[in-house]
């Protein structure tokens, strides 16, 4: 059931069930109090009639013994009647079918009723009018002779319920209503301060705390349903502020170690340029192949920045998810070779053979920028290029497929990378401390291939011996899989 519904039912019950409990410990209450007030009116009823009995004809020397007559006297009829009203019964005197005396209003029925057989010598029952008697009668004058003159005492109790205290009744019924809606309400307030106030408070605990800035703080899903979806809602959102927050963080990391790291590296070439250029200024270079040899390396130096800049950019643009890949089948054999054969030449300049095997059994169309990928292939084989200390380098490109990929292979026999360091060169800015001082670079190079390799859902890692030479290997998803 829904919060409303629930609600809704919640208050009905606080009313509904307290009157409930109520008319029925007050049936109860009218039952048990009735049989109660019954039984003891009885027992009292009983014993008064019985004495009186007693009184009048059980023993030898009782009145009515002794002097019959006495039962005509009116004044012994009215010590009779009150004796019996103090039981509210009556008391009846016949002589035959004649009313002797009578303290209640007898009809000629009510009579006829007293005379049946089954009323005499014994207590039976009679109804007179509305009212149910028991009734206790005794011949007064034994004349059996005249039975219309026989006179026949009756003393009449009243079977009916006590009279019922009203005043009772209601400070009792009263009572437990009171009690069931004080009970009925603290069960209620009680549910809704568990499963509703409780977790409400928690959240605006969690939500004090988010704001202090607490964004660790979790949120315990709790309570009714649709606070436990608040709950979940709101720990979604602490989870997305969280993240938020943690890349705000990582791009600002990221800026301030690109800027302390690009005036490092832009610095370095920037103020070599600035020393050519001033021996040129202040003729330093006096003959003209000196002024050659200066101007070419200030050339050098601002091409080696120019490369930085444009790795800088783009690796800028690639973090920032700038420009989106544009993929082609493409045939990746193909594509290998037709890189590779543009720059064999430039290898060949620097005494490195280049290689390439295919063990691939059929023609792989993978979905490539092309353009960027052959950026990769270029950054890796420039590292082999400048990393390499042997008299004939090799470089081999080799490609393999599993189920599932194609994998390019870039090994080298160059100087390899210390062991410490092979995990770490995919990181931007990340030079081995040789390279560091003796070979030109941005320490981007890696960073953007593996930035662009992750662009196509695909991986790169790198294998080496100190000494012996590296590997670079990418594996890239296969078009159909
Ligand atoms: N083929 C390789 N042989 C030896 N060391 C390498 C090779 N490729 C990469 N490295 C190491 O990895 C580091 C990071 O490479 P890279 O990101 O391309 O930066 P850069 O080439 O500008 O130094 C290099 O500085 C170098 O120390
Ligand atoms: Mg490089």
């Amino acid at each position: 059931m829904n919060l409303k519904g629930r609600l809704i039912s919640a208050n009905a019950l606080t009313v509904i069930l307290p009157v409930m409990i109520t008319v029925i410990s007050a049936m109860a209450y009218i039952y048990i109090a009735g049989k109660l007030a019954d039984t003891e009116q009885a027992i009292h009823n009983t014993q008064e009639v019985a004495q009186l009995t007693m009184e009048l004809v059980g023993r030898e020397n009782s009145v009515l013994r002794q002097n019959p007559e006495k039962i005509k006297d009116s004044s012994f009829q009215k010590e009779l009647q009150a004796r019996m009203d103090i039981l509210d019964g009556e008391v009846v005197v016949l002589e035959g079918e004649r009313v002797l005396f009578s303290s209640h209003n007898l009809t000629a029925i009510d009579v006829v009723k007293l005379k049946k057989p089954a009323i005499q010598f014994r207590s039976a029952r009679v109804d007179l009018g509305t009212q149910s008697y028991t009734v206790q009668s005794f011949d007064v004058s034994r004349d059996e002779a005249q039975a219309e003159k026989q006179t026949t005492l009756y003393l009449l109790v009243p079977i009916n319920p006590a009279s019922f205290d009203m005043t009772n009744f209601l400070i009792f019924s009263g009572l437990v209503f009171l009690l069931s809606f004080i009970g009925a309400n603290s069960i209620a307030s009680y549910y809704f301060s568990l499963r509703i106030l409780t977790p409400l408070n928690n959240l605006q605990k969690a939500a004090m705390e988010i704001t202090l800035g607490n964004l660790d703080y979790e949120i315990v899903e709790e309570g009714d349903q649709e606070v436990r979806e608040l709950c979940r809602d709101l720990e979604r959102m602490r989870i997305q502020l969280k993240n938020s927050v943690h890349t705000q963080l990582k791009y600002e990391d990221n800026r301030k170690m690109l800027i302390s790291s690009i005036s490092h590296d832009l610095k370095t070439p920037v103020t070599s340029i600035k020393g050519y250029v001033e021996g040129l200024l202040d003729g330093i270079a006096n003959s003209p192949e000196k002024k050659e040899k200066y101007l070419k390396t200030i050339y050098r130096k601002a091409e080696q920045v120019d490369t930085m800049i444009d790795d800088l950019l783009l690796y800028a643009k690639l973090d920032l998810n700038q420009i989106p890949f544009s993929f082609e089948k493409t045939n990746i054999g193909e594509f290998l070779d037709d890189g590779l054969q543009e720059i064999e030449p430039e290898m060949e300049r620097n005494g490195i053979k280049i290689l390439f095997e295919s063990e691939l059994t059929s023609a792989q169309e993978i979905p490539l920028d092309r353009e960027r990928m052959m950026r990769v292939i270029l950054n890796i084989i420039d590292n082999s290029r400048k990393y390499m200390d042997k008299e004939e380098g090799v470089i081999t490109l080799s490609l393999r497929e599993t189920h599932s990929s194609v994998i390019i292979e870039i090994k080298d026999n160059g100087r390899g990378i210390p062991k410490k360091d092979v995990a770490q060169i995919f990181e931007r800015f990340y030079r081995s401390d040789t390279a560091r001082t003796e070979i030109k670079g941005s320490g981007l190079g890696l960073a953007i291939a593996k930035q662009i390799v992750e662009g196509h859902e695909g991986r790169i890692w790198a294998v080496s011996r100190e000494g012996k030479g590296t590997s670079v290997l990418i594996s890239l998803p296969r078009g159909e899989a």
